[in-house]
């Protein structure tokens, strides 16, 4: 089953106006001359930046997503941004559920799912991420825990067209440590069998299910290569081209 790798950059709260437009015209510049890449790519600036970065990578085959997103479509919501509004910015993805999400803001697994129903049902594709805290590793819950988050945040409406996964093991984001590649692959594996559960082994096979945590060039390499990984969610490597890039150059197509 081919499953194109996608190669993501979440940039979280970090650029301004003219760091992150050179950082997306970087990335514009390197994706272009790789002509017809054997990845697909995406970056997620913060909703500031979305609109510059937008023109920043015109003409090149990357695509713009955002980092949230609110179930509704509009109306009394203070500072929160919906679906159609990102549409019109020119986003063709969200992140929704991301730990530091669930954690910061206690997104619960119900307000993930309605989210990426909403993201869905109005043609943004959802990059619905997932992953246990450390406590949850050490008593041996990861499998559980992930079971438990994509049952919950996971919508009807999914298909392998419109939802991504990122595996995010929170304890990896932002530490420089990664599971084991066997750990990985086992986690993306458990991953792909409940999502045949839930959406059916087709959606499962064709589903591409990321994975995420101190990403870097000198690793990309051997996770990029499980057979159940099919991509990475980047952050910090994300804001540098040359580490973005150097990520992609290790994707292979399954
Ligand atoms: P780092 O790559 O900085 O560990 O962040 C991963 C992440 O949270 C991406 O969403």
């Amino acid at each position: 089953m081919a499953r194109k790798p996608l190669i993501a950059g979440n940039w979280k709260m970090n650029m301004l106006s003219a760091d992150g437009t050179a950082l997306a015209k970087g990335v514009a510049t390197e994706v272009k001359k790789l002509g017809k890449p054997e990845c697909e790519f995406l970056v997620c600036p913060p909703f500031t930046l979305l609109s510059q970065v937008k023109k920043a990578l015109r003409g090149a085959k990357v695509a713009l997503g955002a980092q949230d997103v609110h179930f509704n479509l509009k109306g009394a919501h203070t500072g929160d941004i919906s679906p159609l509004m990102l549409k019109d910015l020119g986003c063709t993805y969200v992140i929704v559920g991301h730990s530091e999400r669930r954690a910061d803001h206690k997104e619960s697994n119900e307000l993930v799912c309605k989210k990426a129903q909403a993201a869905i049902e109005n043609g943004l594709k959802a990059v619905i991420c997932i992953g246990e805290t450390l406590e949850e590793r050490d008593a041996g819950k990861t499998i559980d825990v992930c079971t438990k988050q994509i049952l919950g945040s996971v919508p009807e409406n999914a298909t392998a067209a419109n939802t991504v996964i990122a595996y995010e093991p929170v304890w990896a984001i932002g530490t420089g440590k990664t599971p084991t590649a066997a750990d990985v692959e086992d986690v993306h594996a458990a991953i792909r069998k409940v999502v045949a559960k839930k959406l059916g082994k087709g959606n499962a096979n064709k589903m591409r299910i990321l994975y995420g945590g101190s990403v870097k060039p000198g690793n990309a390499k051997e996770l990029l290569a499980l057979p159940d990984v099919d991509g990475a969610l980047i952050g910090g490597a994300s804001l540098k081209v040359e580490d973005f890039m150097g990520i992609a150059s290790k994707a292979c197509v399954k």
